[in-house]
């Protein structure tokens, strides 16, 4: 039996804490990807401690937080099914990180964006741990989900969301319409309600408010094991995923 991102054509190994994911084909040739460092995530202030972010700069360098594989852009079978239905398929790898030269600091994290459209996006984990952190502007309610592999969390639209990883990196694979679109200014100059941090030596994550944002209501939820099967669903039916991703929740 094939194991999911196989199915994606993609392999993914472990390296230490994190993870590394190539085409099953062979070279990653034609893999149309990119990466974000942490100056950019210090420069546009979406973490909750720049000064813990330079700290780690200057011991480290700009070290890459995390990567984004437009697979639906690269590989043939599911390049087939994005232009017939126009949804997305993005592998994101999140490394794992504290952003802070000492053992205590904000977990390795995506930007965040809200979507320019009323569109929802599914999320699956491939490997790895980590967290979902979504708020909803008009109510300030966050949620913050644990995720594991085989987990799947669908986001409503018009919530703003990013990730985190959690005490490793997280290969998350993405379905999400064209038409949805990424607001990064969302995200940028102010981060969310609150940010998710890590204690090394207690091997603890915790959550921070952010005073940039009113006090508020943060739920801490546990994903489902393939709630919706999105994977399975683009592969073989793509518009019932399509319709689902349509709807107004
Ligand atoms: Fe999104």
């Amino acid at each position: 039996m094939m194991i999911d991102e196989e199915l994606l054509g993609v392999k993914i190994r472990r390296a230490g804490k994190n993870f590394r994911v190539s085409l099953l084909g062979g070279p990653s040739q034609g893999l149309v990807a990119w990466k974000r460092t942490l100056a950019k995530l210090i420069d546009d202030k979406v973490l909750l401690e720049p000064e813990a972010g330079k700290a780690l700069m200057q011991r480290d360098g700009d070290v890459t937080v995390y990567e984004v594989m437009n697979l639906s852009k690269s590989l043939p079978a599911l390049k087939a099914i994005d232009s017939k239905v126009k949804v997305a398929c993005d592998i994101t790898l999140l490394n794992y990180g504290i952003i802070s030269a000492t053992d205590t600091g904000e977990l390795f994290m995506t930007y965040g964006h809200d979507h320019e459209k009323p569109f929802g996006e599914v999320y699956s984990v491939l490997a790895g741990s980590g967290f979902l952190m979504l708020y909803q502007p008009g109510t300030n309610v966050s949620r913050a989900v644990s995720m594991r592999k085989g987990d799947e969390y669908y986001i409503p639209p018009g919530w703003v969301h990013r990730s985190y990883c959690g005490d490793e990196g997280m290969v998350l694979v993405g379905f999400v319409p064209h038409e949805a679109g990424h607001n990064y200014d969302a995200v940028k100059g102010k981060g969310f309600p609150y940010h998710i941090f890590y204690d090394e030596a207690k091997q603890e994550a915790f959550f921070r408010h952010n005073p940039g944002f009113g006090k508020s209501e943060l739920q801490v939820l546990r994903a489902k094991k393939r709630p919706i099967g999105a994977m399975e669903k683009y592969l073989v039916a793509p518009e019932e995923l399509r319709r689902l991703l349509e709807m107004r929740v």
